[in-house]
């Protein structure tokens, strides 16, 4: 389950004024409204006193250190519940999950519950609104360092904009996949000798192929708040390889993680693949609890096949892939695989 934060942002960082919001922009609540319906809304008991009802078709649980406070009765599809710390609204909305059909957990606000949980979201969905109003509740800083502009579509008076997070280990840097980079990815597309094992499965058509390889990267990014990185060495930002996990859909409706890594050959044998692949798991692990993650590999494909073990994954089966070669499925539960 993704938690992804909610929130509309004036470019002072303002977001309240004691408890009433300082505009009103209704194509922004029409978007809140589509995105939370059937889906779980955490929020502060000031906010939710705020809004002064239930919101329809949702849950929502209310954060609150009165053991006292009581919620009203469901009705329908519209739900309260309480939770007396932040950590007991996210457990409560994963456990609760009932018949929604979704699986994200929006946290609505405001400033202190924005505030404290920071470091628990996968992804912030930020309206910009272009004003700079007083108002005395603010959304915490948005770090350069730490979150990535993964779309901005621009509306006049506000922006639409979702953020995904940069992440980090010992040497690496580890960028969402966007066409920014494309000349450095054609340099995986376009080396042979990456796809020895392979070579029919990477030819970049043309100039416009490698662009649409890219933006699929970054919509996977929009939707499921993680998939393939651009990868480089944090000293130098020099670039090194691409690499993640991006989700599928199986035959059978079933979702599970592809793994994916691939460095410039002149880059491999510094155990940076393995660096970025824990990082993977590690994400994984936090939007997708109970996730499936495999790897398809070539026979010959000795190094990857090193890799996948040494990561926990399991060879599960040996199939034909669509052009009759044969290919190693590895597998493994993320709940086994990573700490
Ligand atoms: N622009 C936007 O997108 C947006 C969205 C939402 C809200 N807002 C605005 O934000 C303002 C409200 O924000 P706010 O910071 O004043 O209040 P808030 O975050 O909505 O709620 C604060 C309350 O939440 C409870 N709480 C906070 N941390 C907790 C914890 N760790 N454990 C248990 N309970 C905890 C406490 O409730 P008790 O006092 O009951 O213990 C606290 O008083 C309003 O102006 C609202 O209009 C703006």
């Amino acid at each position: 389950m993704q938690i992804v934060s909610i929130a509309a942002v004036a470019e002072n960082m303002v977001i309240g004024d004691g408890k009433d919001v300082p505009w009103r922009i209704q194509s922004d609540w029409d978007r809140f409204r589509e995105l939370t319906t059937d889906n779980f809304v955490i929020m502060g008991r000031s906010t939710y006193e705020s809004i002064g009802r239930p919101l329809p078709n949702r849950t929502t649980v209310v954060v609150t250190r009165n053991e006292a406070f009581e919620a009203p009765p469901a009705q329908g599809k519209t739900r309260v519940l309480v939770a007396h710390s932040i950590d007991e609204a996210i457990r409560t909305a994963r456990t609760s999950r009932g018949s929604m059909a979704d699986d994200i957990i929006y946290i609505a606000g405001g400033g202190q519950i924005y505030a404290q949980t920071m470091d628990k979201v996968d992804a912030l969905d930020i309206t910009w609104v272009k004003q700079t109003p007083e108002g005395s509740v603010h959304f915490p800083e948005i770090d350069e360092n730490t979150w990535f502009q993964i779309r901005r579509e621009e509306h006049g008076t506000h922006d639409f904009t979702k953020y995904v997070p940069i992440s980090h280990t010992e040497r690496l840097t580890l960028i969402p996949g966007t066409v920014n980079d494309v000349d450095d990815w054609k340099r995986i597309w376009e080396d042979e000798r990456i796809w020895e094992h392979d070579p029919e499965r990477i030819k970049l058509k043309d100039e416009q192929d490698a662009t649409d390889r890219l933006q699929a990267v970054t919509r996977g990014w929009d939707e499921n708040s993680l998939d393939l990185w651009t990868i480089r060495l944090t000293e130098t930002a020099e670039f090194l390889g691409i690499g993640g996990v991006q989700r599928v859909t199986l035959e059978n409706g079933d979702k599970v993680w592809m793994l994916r890594f691939q460095l410039l050959p002149e880059k491999q044998g510094n155990g940076y693949t393995p660096e970025m692949i824990s990082k993977a798991l590690e994400r994984v692990r936090q939007v997708d609890r109970e996730a499936r993650v495999r790897l398809l590999i070539r026979p010959k494909n000795a190094k990857s096949i090193a890799l996948a073990e040494e990561a926990g994954l399991k060879r599960v089966e040996e199939r034909q892939d669509a052009i009759g070669k044969t290919v190693y499925l590895y597998q493994g539960w993320v709940r086994q695989i990573s700490q």
